[in-house]
């Protein structure tokens, strides 16, 4: 575990020039990241996650003009970046030739996903590697993302190089994720809501299908699961189910958001997760989650858990 002070970023960013995997905190939730450039680092952050090589991987920068030296660059990524970032918002782009990037990073792609992460212990890292860090979320792939470094080391621990300790994470959902190749696509629905992006676009935005060939992975149907089973929008809980309230609800074990407020609930969910999945002998039964704002990327994720797992 490193302190996220002057010394332990020097020693982070030393790691992370050696070619070494550093997990650190963002606004969304714990990153491994690597240098981008890196084959073998690449390639050691698919084996620490026992992650699919067909699964590409986002690059953190530190700026937007960073972020235009990778990417070919539009009017609708410029209208975004302005208004998101820094912060929760994930451009994919076609990559500039010559970028320098892993083809394990965009898993032969002709695009790349670019994000410039608001979190300052993120930013001090990566102006101090100067660098593009491929950074997927801190867990084993097909578990529960991390909001915290307790998380980050109950499923990594062994296996990658260190830990930048930043206590919990604010937003708690992963980044929104945009195609920008052609139409403006929302490829997975997360910490910027749907319709915040929408608003400066002064368009709606296409939604993913399922079938459409390239995909935010994040799709696949064991993504975010717990190990105990779990069931959406209880309104009744059968007995032998832990209830995860939302809103005034009686009898629940955990609240996400006794106000009922989505921005609490989001940072919540993961968290909640994790701790009732520990506690869970039968099903997690979770109250209904009104579909707007981030309230969308809470009942994407709960969907992908509540899938049958393979
Ligand atoms: O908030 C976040 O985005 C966090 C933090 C650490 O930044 N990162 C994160 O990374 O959630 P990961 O690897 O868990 O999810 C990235 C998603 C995957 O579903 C991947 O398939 C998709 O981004 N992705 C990456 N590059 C892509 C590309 N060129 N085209 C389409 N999808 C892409
Ligand atoms: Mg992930």
């Amino acid at each position: 575990m490193l302190s996220s002070d002057e010394s332990g970023l020097t020693r982070a960013s030393e790691l992370l020039s050696g070619g070494g995997l550093v997990a650190f905190p963002t606004e969304t939730v714990y990153g491994l990241g690597c240098d981008a450039r890196n084959d073998l680092a690449v390639a050691h952050i698919f084996e620490a996650k026992r992650r699919p090589h067909f699964n590409p991987l986002i690059v953190h920068l530190d700026s937007k003009e960073t972020a235009q030296s990778y990417v070919n660059w539009t009017d609708a990524a410029e209208r975004l970046a302005e208004a998101f970032w820094p912060g929760p918002l994930t451009l994919v782009l076609p990559v500039r030739e010559g970028s320098g990037v892993s083809s394990l990073v965009t898993a032969n792609l002709p695009t790349l996903a670019v994000r410039v992460p608001k979190h300052p212990i993120a930013v001090a890292l990566l102006q101090k590697f100067g660098g593009p860090v491929a950074a997927p979320s801190a867990n084993l792939s097909g578990k529960i993302s991390p909001t915290n470094a307790p998380h980050v080391a109950s499923g990594l621990k062994g296996r990658i190089d260190a830990i930048v300790e930043g206590g919990a994470c604010g937003v708690g959902v992963e980044s929104t994720i945009l195609g920008l190749k052609n139409v403006p696509t929302l490829l997975r629905p997360g910490g910027i809501p749907q319709e915040a992006i929408e608003a400066a676009l002064g368009e709606p935005i296409a939604l993913h299908q399922p079938g459409d060939a390239l995909t935010a992975p994040g799709q696949m149907s064991s993504h975010y699961a717990p190990s105990a089973p779990l069931r959406q929008n209880v309104t009744d809980i059968r007995p032998g189910e832990i209830l995860l309230g939302f809103g005034p609800v009686l009898g629940a074990t955990l609240n996400l958001s006794e106000a009922g407020d989505l921005g609490e609930a989001a940072a919540n969910l993961f968290l909640h997760l994790h701790e009732l999945d520990t506690l869970a002998t039968g099903t997690i039964a979770v109250s209904p989650i009104p579909n707007h704002g981030l309230g969308r990327a809470i009942n994407d994720r709960l969907a992908r858990a509540a899938k049958p797992r393979p």
